[in-house]
């Protein structure tokens, strides 16, 4: 599909110019002054304006920026000029544009700034898209032990700053959600997180998907690509598994994360950009790095800010929460019922040594909600799904668990029975109400909604 160009433009004779060398390339529409652009746009939806910044006529070409920012924030806006763009003030940058052109450019580099801006528009709106479906389907990290809540405080400390982070744990615990919490908590957050899984390249190839690389630079280098670095300028690039990255590859990252400047194979000539890079690993990266198949400088470099997510055995607590949280998703996505947890099912949850851990807790828990069909999850389905560890937990450990569990069950079903009234739930549990709630608290119970707890206010 071509994509749709409008030019907001009196210069008649650059207009019919362009036109003429890119008429076939992209889809046209022309206004000569600003006063329909907001219609025009949302009319024909298209993909990049082109703007002359020295429009004749009430509104100025960067009051036009202004309002297609306000109007159609999603549509890049570049600014055309009779000057050199170097020499343009920083206003239209602080208005928000997407770039400067000069009209006297060569027509391939008007061109390829038109499909620069196409592009980045469209990966912007595609992490958009992404963030928004992510936040739906997944939510946020779940968890209330005292592990989860360090981490949480590790992550609101991290966001604020441009560090780089390196994020430990073994597979499954969560280490690409915090990353996105990093992200959706940082200053860059309107920007592209864009995550590469340095396992999933092949080894010859991560140079050239990292930096980008020039038309010929290596065989089947047909044409320019630009690299991940470049493409997540402005946001932050997810670098999944970056002990599979190799050796030779490991250095130049280095000179990148020092250097803040990339340089695409083939280029002589530096890119610089603004990247913040968070990168995670399964592996001990510090034996790695001490026996020489990790760059110990490289290493040194990311764990600038070290944050590592603990797995699921040692913080058991959280076990609950999470089952119910996948529970809930499932319903949601397959359309039934809620469906909860029975005591039994739980304590056979808690048992379990959980080597794969939360990514195998939900798909334990996908496997057991569609093979069941009442509303409370059965010990029965899970039962040939979990294995009971094979080192057990302590008594003292394994009961504490159990009973924990009770009490959540307990109190979550009273606080329901009671419409939200957390005096009437510590009446009946002869508790006072402060007493029921430093044991919500530990348990990680969320009070109920404003709205059902009124009730209680009003007593
Ligand atoms: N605290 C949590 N709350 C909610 N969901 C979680 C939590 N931790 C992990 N998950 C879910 O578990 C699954 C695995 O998480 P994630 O992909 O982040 O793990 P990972 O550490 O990156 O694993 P790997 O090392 O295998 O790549 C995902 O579906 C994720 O949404
Ligand atoms: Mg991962």
């Amino acid at each position: 599909m071509m994509h749709r160009v409008l030019s907001i433009d009196d210069d008649e004779v650059f207009v019919d110019d362009l036109l003429y060398h890119l008429g076939e390339r992209f889809d046209w529409l022309k206004l000569t002054d600003g006063a329909g652009a907001i219609r025009t746009i949302e009319e024909s939806l298209p993909d990049v304006v082109l703007l002359d910044i020295e429009l004749p006529g009430e509104a100025s070409g960067l009051d036009i920026l202004s309002d297609i920012r306000k109007e159609a924030p999603r549509v890049p806006v570049v600014m055309v000029t009779r000057h050199d763009p170097a020499d343009m003030g920083a206003e239209a940058w602080r208005r928000g544009c997407f770039g400067y052109i000069a009209k006297c450019a060569p027509i391939e580099q008007l061109a390829a700034q038109i499909e620069r801006a196409i592009e980045e528009a469209g990966l912007y709106r595609e992490s958009e898209a992404r963030r928004q479906e992510i936040l739906e389907r997944t939510g946020r990290l779940v968890g209330e032990s005292r592990a989860m809540q360090g981490l949480r405080e590790e992550i609101a400390r991290v966001a604020r700053t441009e560090t780089t982070v390196l994020i430990t744990g073994e597979t499954g615990t969560g280490k690409e959600l915090v990353a996105r919490e990093i992200h959706e908590r940082s200053p860059r957050r309107h920007r592209l997180l864009l995550p590469v899984n340095c396992a999933a390249l092949e080894k010859s190839l991560v140079a050239s998907v990292l930096f980008g690389h020039e038309k010929g630079a290596f065989t089947g280098a047909v044409r320019r690509q630009p690299g991940k670095f470049a493409m997540a300028d402005g946001g932050t690039l997810f670098l999944d598994e970056i002990g599979e990255v190799p050796m030779d590859v490991q250095g130049v990252l280095l000179r990148v994360l020092e250097d803040k400047v990339v340089y695409p194979l083939g280029s002589s000539k530096g890119v610089p950009v603004d990247v913040r890079v968070i990168a995670s690993t399964n592996r001990d990266l510090a034996a790695d790095s001490r026996n020489g198949r990790f760059r110990e400088d490289l290493y040194y470099r990311l764990r600038v800010v070290p944050i590592h997510v603990p797995p699921l055995r040692e913080r058991k607590e959280d076990i609950p929460l999470l089952a119910q949280h996948f529970l809930d998703l499932l319903a949601l996505d397959m359309k039934r019922k809620r469906c909860r947890l029975s005591s039994a099912s739980l304590t056979r949850l808690l048992g379990h040594h959980w080597p794969g851990n939360v990514r195998e807790l939900r798909h334990v828990l996908q496997y057991a909600f569609i093979h069941s069909d009442g509303d409370v999850l059965e010990d029965a389905v899970l039962a040939n799904l979990v294995q009971p560890e094979v080192r057990q937990a302590t008594y003292k450990e394994a009961r504490r668990q159990a009973m924990d569990a009770f009490d959540r069950n307990f109190i979550a079903s009273l606080i329901r029975e009671c419409d939200g009234n957390l005096s009437e739930v510590a009446r009946r549990m002869h508790l006072s109400r402060e007493g029921l709630r430093k044991m919500m608290k530990r348990l990680g119970i969320e009070r109920p909604d404003r709205g059902t707890d009124t009730c209680s206010a009003a007593e």
